[in-house]
Protein backbone atom coordinates (compact mmCIF):
# COMPACT_ATOMS: atom_id res chain seq x y z
CA UNK A 1 0.00 0.00 0.00
CA UNK A 2 1.40 3.35 -0.89
CA UNK A 3 1.96 5.95 2.30
CA UNK A 4 1.37 9.51 2.62
CA UNK A 5 3.21 11.45 0.15
CA UNK A 6 4.91 13.43 2.38
CA UNK A 7 6.30 12.69 5.55
CA UNK A 8 8.45 14.10 8.55
CA UNK A 9 11.85 14.28 7.77
CA UNK A 10 14.25 11.29 8.87
CA UNK A 11 14.85 12.16 12.56
CA UNK A 12 12.59 14.27 12.94
CA UNK A 13 9.15 13.05 14.99
CA UNK A 14 5.39 15.15 15.07
CA UNK A 15 4.50 14.95 18.98
CA UNK A 16 0.96 14.06 18.35
CA UNK A 17 -1.65 14.28 21.22
CA UNK A 18 -1.41 11.75 23.27
CA UNK A 19 1.99 12.50 23.49
CA UNK A 20 1.52 16.18 24.89
CA UNK A 21 1.10 15.15 28.87
CA UNK A 22 4.89 13.85 28.91
CA UNK A 23 5.90 17.02 27.43
CA UNK A 24 3.94 19.32 29.30
CA UNK A 25 5.23 17.14 32.85
CA UNK A 26 8.66 17.23 31.84
CA UNK A 27 8.92 21.34 30.54
CA UNK A 28 7.06 22.36 33.81
CA UNK A 29 9.28 20.42 36.26
CA UNK A 30 12.51 21.55 34.44
CA UNK A 31 11.06 25.18 34.46
CA UNK A 32 9.86 24.88 37.66
CA UNK A 33 12.97 23.15 39.45
CA UNK A 34 15.23 25.98 37.44
CA UNK A 35 13.37 29.23 38.76
CA UNK A 36 13.69 27.83 42.51
CA UNK A 37 17.18 27.54 42.07
CA UNK A 38 17.29 31.32 41.05
CA UNK A 39 17.53 30.44 37.18
CA UNK A 40 15.54 32.93 34.62
CA UNK A 41 14.00 31.90 31.29
CA UNK A 42 16.23 32.95 27.86
CA UNK A 43 15.16 32.49 24.61
CA UNK A 44 17.48 32.21 21.96
CA UNK A 45 17.65 31.99 17.99
CA UNK A 46 17.16 29.00 16.38
CA UNK A 47 19.72 29.72 13.98
CA UNK A 48 22.92 32.07 14.57
CA UNK A 49 26.48 32.87 12.92
CA UNK A 50 27.94 29.27 11.80
CA UNK A 51 31.09 30.97 12.96
CA UNK A 52 29.91 31.46 16.62
CA UNK A 53 29.54 27.28 17.20
CA UNK A 54 32.23 26.58 14.93
CA UNK A 55 34.24 28.84 17.54
CA UNK A 56 32.10 27.51 20.61
CA UNK A 57 31.34 24.17 20.87
CA UNK A 58 35.06 23.55 18.61
CA UNK A 59 36.55 23.11 15.04
CA UNK A 60 37.77 19.40 15.69
CA UNK A 61 34.40 18.20 17.12
CA UNK A 62 31.74 15.54 15.44
CA UNK A 63 29.04 18.65 16.13
CA UNK A 64 31.05 20.78 13.71
CA UNK A 65 32.53 18.25 11.00
CA UNK A 66 29.66 16.18 10.78
CA UNK A 67 26.59 17.01 12.16
CA UNK A 68 25.77 20.87 11.81
CA UNK A 69 22.90 22.10 9.65
CA UNK A 70 24.97 24.16 7.93
CA UNK A 71 23.43 26.74 5.23
CA UNK A 72 23.80 29.83 3.39
CA UNK A 73 21.21 32.76 3.87
CA UNK A 74 19.69 34.90 0.47
CA UNK A 75 21.85 37.38 1.48
CA UNK A 76 24.89 34.92 1.52
CA UNK A 77 25.75 34.88 5.28
CA UNK A 78 27.31 31.14 6.75
CA UNK A 79 24.47 30.26 8.94
CA UNK A 80 23.69 26.91 11.02
CA UNK A 81 20.81 25.88 13.27
CA UNK A 82 21.58 25.65 16.69
CA UNK A 83 23.38 22.07 17.51
CA UNK A 84 23.05 23.02 21.63
CA UNK A 85 22.49 25.95 23.19
CA UNK A 86 25.45 27.29 25.43
CA UNK A 87 27.07 29.07 22.91
CA UNK A 88 23.72 31.11 21.97
CA UNK A 89 23.60 31.53 25.69
CA UNK A 90 27.00 33.11 25.89
CA UNK A 91 26.75 35.06 23.06
CA UNK A 92 23.65 36.86 24.90
CA UNK A 93 25.29 37.10 27.49
CA UNK A 94 28.47 39.19 26.09
CA UNK A 95 25.41 41.42 23.31
CA UNK A 96 23.16 42.64 26.61
CA UNK A 97 26.46 43.64 29.00
CA UNK A 98 25.43 40.80 31.42
CA UNK A 99 28.71 41.01 32.51
CA UNK A 100 27.33 44.02 34.55
CA UNK A 101 24.30 42.15 36.25
CA UNK A 102 24.79 40.23 39.39
CA UNK A 103 26.78 37.05 39.10
CA UNK A 104 26.70 34.33 38.33
CA UNK A 105 23.89 35.12 35.52
CA UNK A 106 21.73 32.35 35.74
CA UNK A 107 19.53 31.19 32.41
CA UNK A 108 17.66 28.68 31.19
CA UNK A 109 16.03 27.59 28.26
CA UNK A 110 14.32 24.58 26.02
CA UNK A 111 13.55 23.97 22.57
CA UNK A 112 14.61 22.06 19.66
CA UNK A 113 18.06 21.56 18.50
CA UNK A 114 19.13 20.09 15.35
CA UNK A 115 22.10 17.66 14.81
CA UNK A 116 22.54 15.82 11.29
CA UNK A 117 22.80 12.29 13.77
CA UNK A 118 22.58 8.80 12.76
CA UNK A 119 18.77 8.48 13.44
CA UNK A 120 17.89 5.25 16.33
CA UNK A 121 16.20 5.03 19.40
CA UNK A 122 16.95 7.96 21.34
CA UNK A 123 19.03 9.97 19.03
CA UNK A 124 17.29 12.09 16.40
CA UNK A 125 17.99 14.86 14.53
CA UNK A 126 15.54 17.38 15.43
CA UNK A 127 15.45 16.65 19.32
CA UNK A 128 14.67 19.22 22.50
CA UNK A 129 16.62 19.97 25.22
CA UNK A 130 16.19 21.88 28.65
CA UNK A 131 19.66 23.70 29.32
CA UNK A 132 20.58 26.16 31.87
CA UNK A 133 23.66 27.83 32.42
CA UNK A 134 25.22 29.85 35.41
CA UNK A 135 27.79 32.40 33.74
CA UNK A 136 30.25 34.69 35.90
CA UNK A 137 31.44 32.23 38.91
CA UNK A 138 34.18 30.64 39.56
CA UNK A 139 33.59 29.04 42.97
CA UNK A 140 33.08 24.64 42.70
CA UNK A 141 30.15 25.13 45.03
CA UNK A 142 28.44 26.46 42.34
CA UNK A 143 29.71 23.69 39.72
CA UNK A 144 27.74 21.34 42.56
CA UNK A 145 24.83 23.28 42.86
CA UNK A 146 24.05 22.96 38.79
CA UNK A 147 25.05 19.44 39.24
CA UNK A 148 22.64 18.71 42.53
CA UNK A 149 19.75 20.79 40.14
CA UNK A 150 20.20 18.12 37.61
CA UNK A 151 20.13 15.51 40.03
CA UNK A 152 17.23 16.61 41.75
CA UNK A 153 15.03 17.27 38.17
CA UNK A 154 15.28 13.83 37.35
CA UNK A 155 13.98 12.87 40.82
CA UNK A 156 11.52 15.42 41.20
CA UNK A 157 10.16 13.50 37.37
CA UNK A 158 10.55 10.09 39.61
CA UNK A 159 13.13 8.76 37.68
CA UNK A 160 15.12 6.29 39.83
CA UNK A 161 18.64 4.41 39.57
CA UNK A 162 20.38 6.78 37.76
CA UNK A 163 24.49 7.01 37.89
CA UNK A 164 26.01 10.57 38.08
CA UNK A 165 29.06 10.17 36.52
CA UNK A 166 31.81 12.66 37.05
CA UNK A 167 35.56 13.96 35.79
CA UNK A 168 37.69 16.44 35.76
CA UNK A 169 39.61 17.07 32.53
CA UNK A 170 41.52 20.38 33.71
CA UNK A 171 42.11 23.34 31.88
CA UNK A 172 44.39 25.39 29.36
CA UNK A 173 47.48 25.37 31.98
CA UNK A 174 47.44 21.29 32.48
CA UNK A 175 45.17 19.73 29.69
CA UNK A 176 48.30 20.30 26.97
CA UNK A 177 50.40 17.77 29.08
CA UNK A 178 47.75 15.77 29.15
CA UNK A 179 47.23 15.45 25.85
CA UNK A 180 50.36 14.96 24.97
CA UNK A 181 50.51 11.81 27.38
CA UNK A 182 47.66 10.50 25.70
CA UNK A 183 49.20 10.38 22.47
CA UNK A 184 52.40 9.17 23.83
CA UNK A 185 50.30 6.24 25.35
CA UNK A 186 48.34 6.05 21.88
CA UNK A 187 51.07 5.96 19.08
CA UNK A 188 52.21 2.41 19.15
CA UNK A 189 48.44 1.10 19.64
CA UNK A 190 47.71 2.73 16.49
CA UNK A 191 47.04 -0.31 14.57
CA UNK A 192 44.71 -1.12 17.08
CA UNK A 193 42.61 1.74 16.99
CA UNK A 194 39.37 2.17 14.69
CA UNK A 195 39.81 4.68 12.04
CA UNK A 196 37.61 7.11 14.02
CA UNK A 197 40.40 7.25 16.63
CA UNK A 198 43.63 6.86 13.64
CA UNK A 199 41.78 10.18 12.72
CA UNK A 200 41.45 11.60 15.71
CA UNK A 201 44.62 10.76 17.92
CA UNK A 202 46.70 13.96 16.63
CA UNK A 203 43.80 16.47 17.19
CA UNK A 204 41.65 15.24 19.94
CA UNK A 205 42.77 12.91 21.38
CA UNK A 206 40.64 13.00 24.38
CA UNK A 207 37.91 11.38 22.53
CA UNK A 208 39.63 8.27 21.93
CA UNK A 209 38.20 7.39 25.85
CA UNK A 210 35.08 7.57 24.61
CA UNK A 211 35.33 5.68 21.44
CA UNK A 212 32.55 2.79 21.52
CA UNK A 213 34.19 0.05 19.60
CA UNK A 214 35.18 -2.51 21.94
CA UNK A 215 38.83 -2.87 21.20
CA UNK A 216 39.16 1.26 21.69
CA UNK A 217 37.42 0.92 24.78
CA UNK A 218 39.73 -1.86 26.33
CA UNK A 219 43.24 0.47 25.18
CA UNK A 220 40.84 3.73 27.24
CA UNK A 221 40.88 1.46 29.58
CA UNK A 222 44.38 1.70 30.50
CA UNK A 223 44.99 4.99 29.10
CA UNK A 224 46.48 7.88 31.32
CA UNK A 225 44.09 9.53 33.95
CA UNK A 226 43.40 13.17 33.31
CA UNK A 227 42.72 13.39 36.94
CA UNK A 228 46.57 12.18 37.32
CA UNK A 229 47.69 15.42 35.30
CA UNK A 230 45.51 18.37 36.85
CA UNK A 231 47.80 21.76 37.72
CA UNK A 232 47.47 22.30 42.11
CA UNK A 233 44.48 24.91 40.62
CA UNK A 234 42.35 22.25 38.76
CA UNK A 235 42.84 19.37 41.43
CA UNK A 236 41.73 22.07 44.28
CA UNK A 237 38.70 22.93 41.88
CA UNK A 238 38.31 19.39 41.54
CA UNK A 239 38.20 18.45 45.47
CA UNK A 240 36.03 21.34 46.08
CA UNK A 241 33.03 20.05 44.03
CA UNK A 242 33.14 16.35 45.32
CA UNK A 243 33.26 18.01 49.01
CA UNK A 244 29.98 20.14 47.99
CA UNK A 245 28.23 17.49 45.92
CA UNK A 246 28.96 15.49 49.47
CA UNK A 247 26.98 18.01 51.28
CA UNK A 248 24.48 18.28 48.84
CA UNK A 249 23.94 14.53 49.30
CA UNK A 250 24.19 13.94 45.83
CA UNK A 251 25.90 10.39 44.84
CA UNK A 252 28.45 10.31 42.36
CA UNK A 253 30.98 7.86 40.49
CA UNK A 254 34.32 8.84 39.02
CA UNK A 255 34.53 8.45 35.52
CA UNK A 256 38.06 8.52 34.18
CA UNK A 257 37.01 8.08 30.59
CA UNK A 258 34.40 10.94 30.61
CA UNK A 259 35.85 13.63 27.93
CA UNK A 260 32.25 15.10 26.72
CA UNK A 261 31.76 16.26 22.95
CA UNK A 262 32.45 19.77 23.05
CA UNK A 263 35.54 21.47 23.51
CA UNK A 264 34.47 24.66 25.34
CA UNK A 265 34.73 22.26 28.46
CA UNK A 266 37.28 22.94 31.03
CA UNK A 267 37.34 21.14 35.22
CA UNK A 268 34.59 19.63 35.94
CA UNK A 269 32.57 17.26 33.58
CA UNK A 270 29.18 15.10 34.21
CA UNK A 271 26.59 13.30 32.66
CA UNK A 272 23.41 11.09 34.07
CA UNK A 273 23.01 7.70 33.01
CA UNK A 274 19.72 5.77 32.89
CA UNK A 275 19.99 2.28 34.76
CA UNK A 276 19.68 -0.04 31.87
CA UNK A 277 21.79 1.83 28.54
CA UNK A 278 25.02 1.89 27.24
CA UNK A 279 27.18 4.70 27.69
CA UNK A 280 26.20 6.60 24.31
CA UNK A 281 22.73 7.16 25.41
CA UNK A 282 23.18 9.39 28.31
CA UNK A 283 19.92 11.74 29.61
CA UNK A 284 22.20 15.01 30.00
CA UNK A 285 25.42 16.40 30.43
CA UNK A 286 27.34 19.26 31.47
CA UNK A 287 30.15 21.00 33.45
CA UNK A 288 32.42 24.00 33.15
CA UNK A 289 33.60 26.16 30.51
CA UNK A 290 35.57 28.58 31.81
CA UNK A 291 37.54 29.57 28.38
CA UNK A 292 34.10 29.75 26.33
CA UNK A 293 33.22 33.56 26.75
CA UNK A 294 36.60 34.78 25.61
CA UNK A 295 37.13 32.18 22.42
CA UNK A 296 33.94 34.15 21.78
CA UNK A 297 35.61 37.70 22.10
CA UNK A 298 34.63 38.66 25.52
CA UNK A 299 37.16 39.45 28.56
CA UNK A 300 37.54 35.75 30.37
CA UNK A 301 34.45 34.62 32.18
CA UNK A 302 33.86 31.03 33.73
CA UNK A 303 30.59 29.77 33.10
CA UNK A 304 28.77 26.08 34.02
CA UNK A 305 25.62 24.69 32.90
CA UNK A 306 23.97 21.56 31.64
CA UNK A 307 21.47 19.98 29.30
CA UNK A 308 19.05 16.95 28.86
CA UNK A 309 17.12 15.83 26.05
CA UNK A 310 13.61 15.85 26.93
CA UNK A 311 12.29 12.71 24.17
CA UNK A 312 15.38 10.70 26.18
CA UNK A 313 13.50 11.78 29.66
CA UNK A 314 10.23 10.66 28.06
CA UNK A 315 11.47 7.23 27.20
CA UNK A 316 13.00 6.79 30.59
CA UNK A 317 9.85 7.77 31.96
CA UNK A 318 8.12 5.05 29.71
CA UNK A 319 10.65 2.30 30.89
CA UNK A 320 10.41 3.05 33.99
CA UNK A 321 6.68 3.07 34.07
CA UNK A 322 6.41 6.47 35.69
CA UNK A 323 2.87 7.72 36.27
CA UNK A 324 1.77 10.83 34.76
CA UNK A 325 -0.13 13.54 37.37
CA UNK A 326 -3.18 13.33 36.66
CA UNK A 327 -4.69 16.67 36.02
CA UNK A 328 -7.39 16.08 33.44
CA UNK A 329 -10.22 18.88 33.15
CA UNK A 330 -13.41 17.11 32.58
CA UNK A 331 -14.43 17.31 28.61
CA UNK A 332 -18.54 17.84 28.83
CA UNK A 333 -20.04 16.87 25.22
CA UNK A 334 -23.33 19.09 24.90
CA UNK A 335 -26.09 17.07 22.79
CA UNK A 336 -29.20 18.78 21.08
CA UNK A 337 -32.74 16.91 20.52
CA UNK A 338 -34.39 19.38 17.42
CA UNK A 339 -33.77 22.39 15.66
CA UNK A 340 -34.61 24.64 18.87
CA UNK A 341 -32.03 23.27 21.16
CA UNK A 342 -29.35 22.83 18.17
CA UNK A 343 -29.47 27.08 18.22
CA UNK A 344 -29.53 26.41 21.84
CA UNK A 345 -26.34 25.00 21.77
CA UNK A 346 -23.43 27.05 20.85
CA UNK A 347 -24.84 29.37 24.26
CA UNK A 348 -24.31 26.43 26.71
CA UNK A 349 -21.56 25.13 25.00
CA UNK A 350 -20.26 28.59 26.06
CA UNK A 351 -21.32 28.24 29.32
CA UNK A 352 -19.60 25.32 29.88
CA UNK A 353 -16.29 26.87 28.81
CA UNK A 354 -16.53 29.80 31.36
CA UNK A 355 -17.00 27.48 33.77
CA UNK A 356 -13.27 26.09 32.62
CA UNK A 357 -14.54 22.81 31.54
CA UNK A 358 -13.50 21.28 28.44
CA UNK A 359 -16.93 22.23 25.75
CA UNK A 360 -17.54 20.27 22.34
CA UNK A 361 -20.45 19.28 20.20
CA UNK A 362 -21.57 17.90 17.09
CA UNK A 363 -21.35 20.23 13.89
CA UNK A 364 -24.60 19.86 11.66
CA UNK A 365 -27.44 18.53 12.79
CA UNK A 366 -27.01 14.89 13.68
CA UNK A 367 -29.47 12.46 15.59
CA UNK A 368 -28.85 12.32 19.39
CA UNK A 369 -27.38 8.06 18.91
CA UNK A 370 -24.69 9.76 16.68
CA UNK A 371 -24.01 12.61 18.52
CA UNK A 372 -23.18 9.83 21.76
CA UNK A 373 -21.52 7.99 19.38
CA UNK A 374 -19.06 11.16 18.93
CA UNK A 375 -19.17 11.94 22.49
CA UNK A 376 -17.77 8.42 23.16
CA UNK A 377 -14.89 8.77 20.04
CA UNK A 378 -13.53 11.41 21.62
CA UNK A 379 -13.68 10.46 25.35
CA UNK A 380 -15.82 13.16 26.62
CA UNK A 381 -16.96 12.44 30.73
CA UNK A 382 -20.26 13.89 30.23
CA UNK A 383 -22.87 14.43 27.90
CA UNK A 384 -25.32 17.26 28.63
CA UNK A 385 -28.26 16.99 26.52
CA UNK A 386 -30.80 19.29 25.73
CA UNK A 387 -34.23 18.13 25.37
CA UNK A 388 -36.72 20.51 23.89
CA UNK A 389 -39.35 20.07 26.78
CA UNK A 390 -36.70 20.20 29.42
CA UNK A 391 -34.84 22.89 27.83
CA UNK A 392 -37.99 25.44 28.12
CA UNK A 393 -38.23 24.81 31.66
CA UNK A 394 -34.37 25.73 32.60
CA UNK A 395 -33.14 21.90 32.81
CA UNK A 396 -31.13 19.89 30.95
CA UNK A 397 -30.27 16.02 31.31
CA UNK A 398 -26.63 15.66 32.71
CA UNK A 399 -25.26 12.22 31.79
CA UNK A 400 -22.46 10.19 33.35
CA UNK A 401 -21.11 8.82 30.34
CA UNK A 402 -18.80 6.53 32.59
CA UNK A 403 -21.69 4.65 34.43
CA UNK A 404 -24.46 5.85 32.08
CA UNK A 405 -26.38 7.63 35.57
CA UNK A 406 -28.25 11.07 34.29
CA UNK A 407 -30.32 13.26 36.06
CA UNK A 408 -32.59 16.25 34.88
CA UNK A 409 -30.95 19.03 36.58
CA UNK A 410 -30.95 22.93 35.82
CA UNK A 411 -27.53 23.84 33.69
CA UNK A 412 -26.02 25.95 36.77
CA UNK A 413 -26.38 22.85 39.13
CA UNK A 414 -24.99 20.30 36.74
CA UNK A 415 -21.91 22.13 35.56
CA UNK A 416 -21.24 22.54 39.80
CA UNK A 417 -21.80 19.07 40.04
CA UNK A 418 -19.24 18.29 37.45
CA UNK A 419 -16.59 20.80 38.46
CA UNK A 420 -16.79 18.75 42.09
P1 LIG B 1 25.30 17.23 24.91
O1 LIG B 1 25.83 16.15 25.76
O2 LIG B 1 25.81 17.33 23.52
O3 LIG B 1 25.58 18.58 25.69
O4 LIG B 1 23.74 17.11 24.86
C1 LIG B 1 22.98 17.07 26.04
C2 LIG B 1 21.88 16.03 25.93
O5 LIG B 1 21.11 16.21 24.73
C3 LIG B 1 22.37 14.60 25.80
O6 LIG B 1 22.71 14.07 27.05
C4 LIG B 1 21.15 13.91 25.24
O7 LIG B 1 20.17 13.66 26.24
C5 LIG B 1 20.60 14.96 24.31
N1 LIG B 1 21.00 14.67 22.93
C6 LIG B 1 22.18 14.92 22.34
N2 LIG B 1 22.18 14.53 21.06
C7 LIG B 1 20.94 13.99 20.84
C8 LIG B 1 20.29 13.43 19.70
N3 LIG B 1 20.87 13.35 18.52
N4 LIG B 1 19.01 12.99 19.84
C9 LIG B 1 18.37 13.09 21.03
N5 LIG B 1 18.94 13.63 22.13
C10 LIG B 1 20.20 14.08 22.04
C11 LIG B 1 25.26 19.82 25.24
O8 LIG B 1 24.54 20.02 24.30
C12 LIG B 1 25.82 20.94 26.09
N6 LIG B 1 25.43 22.21 25.47
C13 LIG B 1 25.33 20.84 27.52
C14 LIG B 1 25.84 21.96 28.37
C15 LIG B 1 25.18 23.06 28.77
N7 LIG B 1 27.08 22.07 28.85
C16 LIG B 1 27.20 23.20 29.52
N8 LIG B 1 26.04 23.83 29.46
Amino acid sequence: MAGPKYRSPRGTADILPEEQPYWRFVLETAGTMAELYGYRRIDVPLFESADLYIRGVGEATDIVQKEMYIFADRGGDRMALRPEFTAGVCRAYLQHGMAHWPQPVKLWTAGPVFRYDRPQRGRYRQFHQFNYEAIGELDPWLDAEVIDLAWRFYGRLGLKDLTLELNSIGDGKCRPAYREALRAYYRPLVDRLCPDCRARLERNPLRLLDCKEPTCWALAEAAPRSVDYLCDECREHFAGVQDWLGRYGVPYRLNHRLVRGLDYYTKTVFEIQPPRQGAQAALGGGGRYDGLIEELGGKPTPGVGFATGIERVILELKEQGVALPDRKVPMVFVAYTGEATRLAAAEVVGRVRAAGLIGVHAFGSRSLKAQLRLADGLGADYAVILGEEEYRQGQVVLRDLASGRQETITLEAALNRIRS
